[in-house]
This record gives structure tokens, sequence and C-alpha cells, in this order.
């Protein structure tokens, strides 16, 4: 039995169509009720309800599983508690493996989710859980957010320089890569850097999505305090709006480079997904 914490995000819900379609008897920890019921349309026949800031909940879960994969919430100020809560329920249920959704570079100490990322590593290494880590580079799949404003504006506005060079991945190939490392002891026991072939800027991005959209798309450098305006006006937290613009800061000065698919690709036993590929796929499916 495998138990997911963290179901459904945008690493959570390709895992799970992954395993469910390898025949993986698959638990979530689910904290809504919306959730639930989508967890449950995709297939997932045990679904949890609980919150992984109760321990009891935590620890209900966790009961008769041998197989953990703890996928952390975006920008939680405690998301370093939230990890120590499911590895220290994963400790006393006496798990057999821990897989960890962390970030490429989470030795970042100036951006908050990457640092705690790092901290809940660091605790990992501390049990004598058999633990593997899997540090992904930036999700292509994160255009959805301004995929809308693309199609209505022709412009692909992110907030720091169109310039800056990012690796990018495709969720599905991160999926696939953790199901394996779920499913086949023979990857466990390692920290893998994930990412995919392509370094591009987002200039680069919009000249690739221009040519699969059939219409001219340009990548433009959005004004940090308007991204602070839009993310106070939908309740973000000031620790989310700080490490978010932390992140910004940082990408706008280094970007997210260089990121190699060595590893990646020797997990999937095949090239990982370029970015048009991705592009292609994403406008056939997002384009009426
Ligand atoms: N975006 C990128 O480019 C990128 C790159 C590298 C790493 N990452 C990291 O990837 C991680 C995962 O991202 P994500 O978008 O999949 O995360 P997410 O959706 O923010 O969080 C994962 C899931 O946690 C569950 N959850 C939320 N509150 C809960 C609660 N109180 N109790 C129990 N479960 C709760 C939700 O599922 P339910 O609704 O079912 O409860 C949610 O879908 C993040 O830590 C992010 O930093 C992101």
């Amino acid at each position: 039995m495998i138990l997911i914490v963290g179901p459904s995000g945008a690493v959570g819900l390709p895992l799970i169509q992954e395993l469910l379609r390898k025949n993986a008897e698959v638990r979530a920890l689910s904290s809504s009720d919306v959730s639930a019921a989508h967890l449950r349309d995709l297939g997932v026949a045990d679904v949890v309800r609980g919150d992984f800031r109760n321990t009891n909940d935590v620890k209900r879960a966790m009961s008769g599983v041998d197989n953990v994969c703890l996928i952390p919430p975006r920008f939680q100020e405690d998301e370093l508690d939230i990890g120590k809560r499911v590895v220290d329920a994963a400790v006393g249920e006496g798990v057999s493996h821990f897989l960890f959704s962390s970030a490429y570079h989470a030795q970042m100490e100036d951006l908050g989710h990457h640092w705690q990322k790092l901290r809940l590593e660091e605790y990992l290494i501390n049990t004598d859980l058999r633990v593997s880590v899997v540090q992904p580079s930036m999700f292509m799949q994160n255009i959805r957010v301004e995929w809308p404003k693309v199609l209505e504006t022709g412009l692909y506005a992110r907030p720091y320089s169109p310039d800056s060079l990012m690796n990018v991945i495709d969720t599905g190939d991160l999926a696939a890569a953790m199901a394996r490392i779920l499913l086949e002891p023979a990857f466990q026991g390692a920290s893998y850097e994930l990412c995919g072939a392509d370094l591009l800027s987002h200039t680069q991005m919009a000249e690739i999505i221009s040519g699969e959209l059939g219409r001219k798309v340009t990548a433009v450098q959005r004004d940090l305090s308007d991204w602070q305006a839009w993310a106070r006006d939908r309740n973000w937290t000031v620790y989310a709006i700080d490490t978010y613009s932390a992140m910004c800061r940082h990408y706008d000065t280094h970007g997210y480079k260089y990121g190699n698919d060595i590893i990646l690709k020797a997990i999937l036993g095949r090239p990982p997904t370029t970015y048009r590929e991705f592009i292609r796929r994403f406008v056939a499916a997002n384009t009426s």
C-alpha cells in the first residue's frame, strides 16, 4: 500500500494516475471533499479524509502502509513541520520506503520553500527510513496559470526577466520517474535531481508557443509589485508572497539553471519530454 500525502496538486495528480495505470494499491490523504471526490473518480479506492497538520489524522492515514510519498504544499510557512509530522508517523508505522518530493537547488537558504525542503531532507537522513528524494526543476505545466492571459493578450508575463534561463520538466515525466522509484526497489535509497533537457528563457518558450499556436506570443516582464497586488487579492499569506517574491528576484538574477537530464533519462529509460512536445500537447488540449 502506497500512501500519497499531498495528492491533488501539480505533482500528486499525475503521480496517482501513473500509479493506477501500473495497478498499484494507492491510498491518499486528502483535506477536502471536492479533492477526495475527484481522487475517487480517478480510481483511488482508499481516500482518507484528514489534515496533515493533525497528528492523529496523519497516523490514521499511515496505518498499514509500507510505502509513503510526501508531496509538500506550495508556499506554506509550516512546510517543515508538516513534513516532520508525516516522517514521524512513517517511522512509527515502520514503513519500508519513504519518497520525498523536494526541489532542484533545495540548498537555496534565501528561498524559504527550498530551505524548508532541504531541512526535511536532513531530518529524513537522521531517521533510519529507506529514503528516496526527487528534486525536480520548474514545471512546464506552470503555464496553466498565465494561459488565459496568453490567449487573450498574446503576452506571456512573468515577474522576472524573460531572458533568464530556466530548466523545465514535464510533470508527466516527473510522475513516471516517481512511480518507478516507489514501485521498484532498485531505484530506492537515492536523491535524484530531475531535470528536462531544455534550458530556455521565457522569450524562447514564447517563440515555441507562437510556433505551435500559430499566433505571435511575446514574453514580457511583469512588475513584481503588480504580481504582489494580484496575490494579496487572492489572500496569499505574507510568507507566501515574500517567498515567491524572493524566488522571482533569484530567477531575475540567476534563472534556474543549468540542470542535466542524465538522471531523468536513466530512470525513464527514454529521453524526457521536450518543451515543444509539451506545448504541442498543451495547445491541443487547451484551445477550442
Ligand atoms: N511549480 C514548480 O515549478 C515546482 C518545481 C519544483 C518543486 N515544486 C514543489 O512541488 C511541491 C508540490 O506542488 P503542488 O502544486 O503539487 O502542491 P499543492 O497542490 O500546493 O499541495 C499538495 C496537496 O496537498 C494537499 N493539502 C493541502 N492542504 C492540506 C491539508 N491541510 N491537509 C492535507 N493535505 C493538504 C492538497 O491535496 P487535497 O486537496 O487532496 O488535500 C494539495 O493538492 C511544492 O512543495 C512545490 O514547492 C514546484
